[in-house]
């Protein structure tokens, strides 16, 4: 982020805490509680949305080497993605072209060639065909059927964008939109390590779950004794573009901040930046790197969902050792796993409570408050994509 900007958010902030004001959304928005527990708008977002999109399956460091992959299949379909001899980030479906078997059934790693556990057939990182036994018994096949399926995959300011479908298109500016594509080319994505990859099953809707992550009017209640300490609670700057938005949270480091000179003033320190990408993605830089939240509903349960919260550090940090190396590690061991642990232990209890009572059909509706933009416009933008009645602002809740 450009420094003018990260002065200007400061500022903002800063206005915001002597005022003792928040944004303002300019009104309240009620919101059916049906969003969360609709099996037939959950089978729409999981098909177009999660097997119709492309989505982002981690960042760069992720792969760091020729040969490194991961797999997953939170999309649907089995993903094996790697980074070729070359260099070139690709995805493949792993599925061996054989009789289908999943090539590779390690989470990540690294590997000259992923070679399937059924017959041995063997292929490179570039998804092509590198042995099989016995192939003058097996018979002729054309070496066009027997490259793995190859992905749509793109690289971009170090994060990894897979399209689940083969004949699915990536179209990066229309996903990041010009906004969010020149702030992440600032942030140096490219140049984290990861660190820590966490995986939640809870029993809530994925959109609850990105609920959490939209305010932090509750900062003083339900982290009290966790984020509560390091952060200001109901203050932070808000701004949307299309799809896609972006909060700046408050941490009380501003305190200090704000009496030093303007050159000095770092965003990452005294506050967070939180990118959301739509429909399920959370890139939240900081001063020590950068975590990456992201949840994918459990297809035919809309009360389930898995969330990944992966924490990625700084190589700057890592490649320098020096006396207050073991000191630095701590700190971020801490927050890597502080921050999982607070998202599973608090936001996610909360999170499952909500579900149970949607699911009771307990309450018809929720609200939104004025003090809430990011959830007004995260729950508009998907029922306009749905072509759903889109949530309305209201001046005030009446019966
Ligand atoms: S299914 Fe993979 S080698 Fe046979
Ligand atoms: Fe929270």
């Amino acid at each position: 982020m450009q420094h003018d900007e990260q002065v200007r958010l400061m500022k903002e902030l800063i206005a915001h805490l002597d005022a003792g004001t928040n944004v303002d959304a300019g009104g309240l928005m009620p919101q059916s509680t049906s969003t969360y527990t609709d099996a037939g708008q959950a089978a729409r977002e999981w098909r177009e949305w999660f097997r119709g999109m492309p989505h982002c399956v981690g960042m760069s460091g992720d792969l760091a080497e020729p040969g490194a992959f991961l797999t997953t299949e939170d999309l649907g379909t089995p993903m094996l993605a790697t980074r070729d001899t070359e260099g070139v980030f690709r995805a493949f479906v792993n599925s061996c072209r054989h009789r289908g078997a999943l090539v590779e059934t390690e989470a990540r790693g690294t590997r000259r060639r992923f070679t399937c556990p059924f017959h041995a057939w063997s292929y490179d990182a570039s998804g092509d065909l590198a042995g099989m036994p016995k192939p003058d018994q097996f018979g002729d096949i054309d070496a066009e059927c027997t490259s793995l399926v190859p992905l749509p995959a793109e690289e971009r300011h170090g994060l990894l964008f897979v399209h689940p479908d083969p004949d699915g298109t990536i179209d990066l500016d229309e996903l990041l939109g010009a906004w969010f594509d020149g702030e992440f080319s600032t942030w140096h994505f490219d140049r984290l390590v990861p660190i820590n990859h966490d995986a939640y099953d809870t029993a809530c809707n994925w959109k609850l779950a990105m609920d959490t992550f939209g305010e932090t009017y509750h900062f003083a209640s339900l982290h009290k004794d966790t984020l509560f300490n390091s952060f200001h609670g109901n203050v932070q700057c808000y701004a949307d573009d299309g799809h896609n938005h972006r909060m700046i949270l408050c941490r009380r480091d501003i305190d200090e901040m704000r009496d030093r000179p303007e050159h000095e003033w770092d965003i990452t320190v005294a506050g967070l930046p939180v990118y959301w990408l739509f429909p399920n993605t959370i890139i939240m830089p900081f001063r020590f790197g950068c975590f990456l939240v992201r949840a994918y509903p459990t297809p035919g349960d809309p009360g389930r969902h898995v969330s990944r919260v992966d924490f990625y550090m700084k190589r700057e940090l890592l490649e320098h050792p020096g006396p207050e190396q073991a000191e630095i590690n701590d700190v971020i061991a801490n927050i890597a796993q502080g921050f999982s642990e607070i998202i599973r232990d608090e936001d996610y209890v909360m999170a499952e409570s909500q579900q149970r009572a949607a699911n009771a059909g307990a309450l018809d509706r929720i609200v939104f408050g004025r003090n809430e933009p990011a959830l007004h416009h995260y729950h508009q933008t998907y029922a306009r994509k749905l072509g759903r009645p889109v949530p309305t602002i209201v001046d005030a809740v009446t019966p």
